[in-house]
């Protein structure tokens, strides 16, 4: 059958809806790009914020017109959202045969089977560790210019329950993959031609715990022991990894990525709030100068390391002067890159129950200042590299200008450059900086 998946929200839903592809073409169907054309349409859903569901519900409402033209197309929703409302969809959206959720996600193939054979509505939302070993599979079509790269998802679910967050409820108890399992996925990727692996979870500083230490104790961690036999796959050029939780870094992991051959000097580091009154709220366990003191001995172990971070603004009760605090210590942190969000109250999670005391205009002030320190941060960054000489793994053609290509440093920065005659995207070449960008760096390789 024609398969077509649409994805909503995060890397480990972008991971899950590859891993289902893989496991769809292994069982003999073919995915396709475009929704007219497919016999199953899935919707891997988000339910991280309304926005997020509001978007997913509507298209999935509008597929009602192309269903009454195709009555045998088979819709599916999958995914947290799924997860959330189980049964409560199924009604809401008549037209949808099934809702997948994220515990049930490795029976999807059997499942399409079984609809197509008794059109009967289906909801399957029971927490099941089998997905862990379910999801393994991998999708990566010749052709797509980016096969270098691959994803490994190393956890799931979550166990840390921060006040605002509907995850732990909808993607179950934190639970870690088997290290011989997730060495062996790596080496078949870079058997099959990958070069960067990212490695996912929830809170994948945590991989290897069983979900019950917080913070870990000093000189062991289990993630740093997992990195370093990554680090020795022969072929393989680059980890990353995202999210860690702050207070996973201790002196064991930090030492261990300082010193790895692979690891990216680009460290996701959510931070959420700068003032304590606000963490503790939020229930996340450190402080600011708990935060300082981890972005510190990251960077004095790696002094080229860049920070990427997570912010909520207008959590119930922030003040000006809550904001201010998470203002400064963004700008102090210097980050690369936020993903700045307006805080969303998910029914099910802790803060629901307090009224969304921020009013959206506040928020919106707050969204935009940060939004604006960044880009003066990064400009500023950006311009200090100009004239240096960095590593980038070679991408490709660049988008907006397919005579240039482009390639990302270690630290994750995008250098725009001419090719030479058999440049090929997945090597590492050294580029000189000759000019900064707004967003990204232009460039001459290197000749070696
Ligand atoms: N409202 C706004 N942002 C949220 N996030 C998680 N839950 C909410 C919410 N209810 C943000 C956090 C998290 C990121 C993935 O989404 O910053 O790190
Ligand atoms: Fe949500 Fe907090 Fe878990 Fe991240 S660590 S998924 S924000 S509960």
């Amino acid at each position: 059958m024609k398969i077509h998946i649409k994805t909503y929200g995060c890397q480990m839903n972008e991971r899950d809806s590859e891993a289902l592809a893989g496991m769809l073409t292994e069982a003999g169907h073919v995915m396709v790009d475009s929704e007219e054309a497919a016999d199953v349409l899935l919707f891997n859903t988000c339910s991280v914020r309304e926005q997020a569901e509001r978007k997913a519900k509507g298209k999935i409402g509008y597929m009602r017109k192309l269903k009454a033209r195709k009555p045998e197309l088979v819709i599916g929703a999958l995914g947290c959202m799924a997860q959330r409302l189980g049964n409560e969809l199924l009604n809401e959206l008549p037209h949808l045969d099934f809702v997948l959720g994220t515990g049930q996600l490795h029976t999807l193939v059997p499942l399409i089977e079984s609809i197509r054979a008794d059109r009967r509505q289906v909801a399957s939302i029971t927490e099941s560790a089998d997905v862990l070993t379910g999801m393994g599979s991998h999708y990566r079509p010749e052709g797509d210019g980016m096969n270098f790269k691959a994803q490994i998802a190393i956890t799931r679910g979550c166990n840390r329950f921060c006040s605002y967050c509907i995850v732990p409820y909808v993607r179950g108890r934190e639970i870690s993959r088997e290290p011989a399992d997730v060495v062996a996925e790596a080496r078949e990727l870079v058997a099959g031609g990958a070069k960067e692996i990212m490695l996912l979870g929830q809170n994948v500083a945590a991989y290897g715990w069983g979900g019950n230490v917080n913070p870990p104790p000093a000189g062991v961690s289990p993630f740093a022991e997992l990195l370093e036999e990554l680090d020795r796959i022969p072929g393989l050029l680059r980890i990353r990894f995202t999210s860690p939780y702050p207070t996973y870094f201790n002196d064991r992991l930090i030492a261990a990525i300082a010193q790895s051959r692979t690891v990216c000097h680009n460290i996701h580091l959510p931070l959420q709030s700068g003032s304590d009154r606000i963490l503790a709220a939020m229930n996340r366990q450190y402080t600011a100068d708990g935060y300082r003191a981890v972005a510190a001995a990251l960077r004095t172990a790696m002094p080229d390391v860049t920070f990427s971070t997570d912010v909520i603004v207008g959590f119930p009760g922030e003040s000006d002067e809550d904001f201010r605090l998470t203002r400064e210590l963004m700008n102090e942190i210097g980050f690369d890159n936020s993903f700045i969000f307006k805080y969303s109250p998910r029914p099910g999670a802790k803060s629901a129950a307090q009224e969304d005391s921020v009013p959206q205009e506040v928020k919106e002030e707050r969204n935009a200042l940060l939004l604006a320190d960044l880009k003066t941060r990064v400009e500023a960054a950006l311009r200090r590299q100009v004239g240096s000489v960095q590593e980038v793994l070679v991408e490709g053609t660049s988008p907006r200008n397919p005579e240039r290509w482009s390639g990302r440093t270690g630290t994750n920065r995008v250098i725009h450059f001419l090719p030479e005659p058999d440049l090929e995207a997945g090597t590492l070449r050294r580029v000189k900086i000759t000019r900064a960008g707004s967003v990204s760096l232009f460039g001459e390789l290197v000749q070696e």
